[in-house]
């Protein structure tokens, strides 16, 4: 099956020689993995949105936030499991970050681990190890002598529906994990290079919302990265700079095809997003943007 669907990393849509929206089908996970935020914090600064805002976190207020969008998940039907925040590790609760989950073509379930770029993270990542060992997932690691950094499902994103995996990579994440995530998951990794610190994840700068519709952050990308997005997307809707950057607005996230959970006060792209025909639930994130997080940070998606 996957024959026609080579494991393989592709970086310039001359080299596509298929649609994804033809790739083969994969089921949605259904489960949400958050990470309690009780020692949240913003105590360092290893991204732009971070610089001014240490020590300026309303903790209460993130609680609470915290909480709402868990209620969010709940109230859409997706079971929401908890792992609980650890001491000294106040990036923690961005769960999208650690490990990358994934179904294997025999329909066993892995998990990819991060190799995080800064030192203060790497000890987040043996929690969810633990955590997906008690659920019975394969524990796969990328090999810590080729690959330097991959920090999960902030940079690999699935393609909605299909086994085709979009990598971001020059800040959190180097090249050459893709190479060996594409190997590990039998699935083609269409490689994007990211270009402006703000837009640091994949995540903070690609929105995939059903199979042939995304939101993106055109100055996030690159000349090669845009006409890559393009062929494989029949809607590209861009998200306007300003809201990207102060809101993280394509960094909400559409579980199911038709809702889109977002950052409140991003107008513009709420209505781009409606007159595409998907609903917008916003959810107020203010105390996770300074950190340089929203709503798709705050969770991942496992099964
Ligand atoms: N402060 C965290 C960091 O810089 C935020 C992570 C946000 N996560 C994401 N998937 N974009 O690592």
């Amino acid at each position: 099956m996957f024959d026609r669907f080579p494991a393989r990393v592709i970086t310039r849509a001359s080299d596509l020689d298929f649609r994804p929206v033809d790739a083969p089908a994969r089921e949605e996970p259904r489960r949400v993995l958050m990470a309690s935020p009780t020692y949240y914090d913003v105590e360092y600064v290893i991204n732009p949105h971070m610089e001014g805002n240490v020590g300026r976190v309303d903790r209460l207020l993130a609680r609470q936030q915290w909480a709402a969008l868990r209620a969010v998940y709940e109230g859409l039907g997706y079971p929401v499991e908890v792992i609980a925040g650890a001491p000294l590790l106040p990036d923690m609760v961005f769960t999208a970050n650690q490990s990358f989950p994934a179904r294997l073509p025999d329909g066993g379930r892995v998990v990819v681990l991060s190799i995080m770029r800064s030192a203060r993270r790497q000890a987040e990542v043996p929690w969810f190890e633990a955590w997906y060992r008690g659920q019975g997932f394969q524990v796969a690691r990328l090999d810590e002598f080729r690959i330097s950094e991959f920090e999960g499902g902030g940079d690999a994103l699935w393609h909605p529906g299909r086994g085709v995996i979009y990598g971001g990579h020059g800040f959190r994440s180097s090249i050459d994990a893709y190479g060996a995530l594409s190997g590990l998951l039998g699935v083609p990794v269409l490689a994007l290079r990211l270009n402006d610190p703000r837009f640091y994840h994949l995540d903070t700068c690609l929105a995939p919302l059903d199979v042939s519709t995304a939101l993106f952050v055109e100055e996030a990308f690159d000349a090669e990265g845009r006409d890559l997005l393009a062929a494989c997307f029949d809607r590209l809707i861009p998200v306007p700079i300003q809201e990207a950057e102060r809101g993280l607005a394509a960094n909400g996230h559409c579980p199911d095809g038709r809702h889109f959970v977002v950052q409140a006060g991003s107008v513009v792209t709420r209505e781009r997003v409606q007159r595409a025909g998907f609903e917008v639930l916003e959810v107020d994130t203010s105390e996770f943007l300074k950190s340089g997080g929203s709503v798709y940070c705050l969770k991942t998606m496992t099964d």
